[in-house]
């Protein structure tokens, strides 16, 4: 049985009404702004969490069908072994002038799980973690061209993609993505290339190979690779001299020990992690062949905060903890039993949704039709009335059970009944409480 204490949210609305003003944005990532949710609805703040379940600051208490963390917390919430080696470093000192020696043990981990890297750099954030992974590689091929292929982070030289006018950036993941504040003289040195689209990178490659850098991607999002995409992508990146860039700050760890390239079979020069490798815990890390990652010894990388000893810590507790619970087919079973139910209920209730889902990142597109959002909006709407924290995207974790799933598709079934009724009367828009959620990046007013 869910609880779910009938508290209005006040208290969490109000906050999250100061901290908009205090905090241009909202807040420090656009995947938790309540307006890409349910605006005025979703419970910005948490006070507590623990498995799957949330606390907002009006004692409601919620299940996470969501993203768990967007993606961090794979373990689920407050997970005991990495917060009892998170809290014992604490007690020893998190930081120091000297350098903290669970970096040595989580480099060893690391490059034990990937036998083509043989070295790593750590940073705190993903961001941050492809920057210096572009860098390097910027470095070591003394070049400058990327071409990129989804979402990487903030930095410059990944929004550069739009700065050619346009959104080159659109269907990579985020919408909207404007190069506001990258100089106009970065013009030109990254370019896009979707995925399953080899010709797209050739078209590329033709123009600027000489100058090509990296190839920057991540090996699976939810699609899997078709017709050997990746082989077709690691035969460019040799023929042309430029570093292959893994991006598993999302995918790594979540279907498999380590990267998902292992699973897929293809090795880059560089993989990137974040998110997952520390259960939430800031932890970045940048692995690679020695030779390319003497590209982090010639370039001044540096950063204080990367050293401190939690994020490093937690990034090895994390990995013995998945290493003893081998989470990854229960995890699976969980995405795969959630995803069949959505087809089923979607089915019987003559919805025309569609699933995609691969390496347990699953995602339900409320379309076809121009009242697809709404349509989302209302289903999020709807499922926090049920105790659900639930949208398009569901990533699973090792504290998710299929109890919770049946329980959890229970409320799907009645909210997909309400959302068929509302569509066939033509209202999807009239029940919602307050806005449609936004989609992509936009500036709030
Ligand atoms: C594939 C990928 N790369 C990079 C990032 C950026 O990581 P962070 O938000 O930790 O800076 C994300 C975040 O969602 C991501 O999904």
């Amino acid at each position: 049985m869910i609880t779910h204490s009938s508290a209005s949210g006040d208290r969490t609305q109000q906050l999250y009404r100061r901290g908009r003003e205090l905090i241009p944005g909202g807040t420090q990532l656009l995947s938790k702004r309540p307006e890409m949710y349910a605006p005025e609805l979703w419970p910005a703040y948490f006070q507590s969490a623990k498995g799957i379940t949330l606390t907002d600051l009006d004692g409601r208490v919620f299940q996470d069908f969501s993203t768990m963390g967007i993606g961090a917390c794979l373990l689920g919430y407050g997970c005991d072994a990495v917060d009892e080696a998170v809290i014992t470093r604490i007690r020893n000192g998190s930081t120091s002038t000297l350098n903290a020696p669970e970096e040595v043990a989580l480099a060893e981990k690391l490059v034990a799980l990937h036998p083509w890297a043989q070295q790593a750099r750590f940073t705190r954030a993903g961001g941050e973690a492809m920057a210096v992974a572009v860098r390097i590689a910027r470095t070591v091929t003394d070049r400058s061209v990327v071409a990129v292929c989804g979402y990487h982070g903030w930095s410059d030289w990944y929004l550069a993609a739009n700065l050619m006018g346009g959104d080159a950036l659109g269907g990579h993941l985020l919408p909207g993505l404007e190069p506001a504040g990258v100089p106009a003289e970065l013009t030109g040195t990254t370019f896009t290339f979707r995925y399953n689209q080899p010709a797209e990178l050739e078209a590329i490659c033709a123009r600027h190979g000489k100058r090509l850098a990296a190839i920057v991607m991540e090996p699976m999002r939810h699609d899997p690779p078709r017709d050997g995409f990746l082989e077709k992508v690691r035969a460019m990146a040799d023929r042309f001299g430029a570093v292959l860039i893994h991006d598993e700050i999302t995918n790594g760890f979540r279907a498999n020990f380590g990267g998902s390239h292992l699973r897929l079979g293809v090795d880059p020069d560089i993989a990137v992690f974040a998110k997952a490798l520390g259960n939430g815990y800031p932890i970045g890390a940048v692995i690679g062949r020695a030779a390319v990652m003497d590209g982090a010894q010639q370039a001044f990388i540096s950063s204080t905060s990367w050293t401190e000893g939690i994020g490093s810590t937690a990034g090895l507790a994390t990995l013995l903890e998945m290493e003893r619970l081998q989470p990854w087919s229960r995890i699976t079973a969980v995405a795969d039993r959630v995803m069949q139910g959505w087809r089923d209920l979607a089915q019987s209730h003559g919805l025309a949704f569609t699933v995609h889902g691969g390496g347990n990142l699953c995602a339900l597109h409320f379309g076809p039709g121009e009242d697809a959002n709404a349509i989302r909006t209302l289903f999020t709407q709807e499922m926090l009335e049920s105790g659900y924290l639930a949208g398009a995207g569901f990533y699973p974790c090792a504290a998710h059970t299929l109890n919770h799933v049946e329980v959890y598709l229970g409320a799907v079934d009645r909210v997909f009944a309400d959302i068929a009724a509302a569509r066939a009367t033509g209202n999807i828009r009239a029940k919602l409480k307050h806005r449609e959620a936004d989609q992509g990046f936009r500036r709030l007013t």
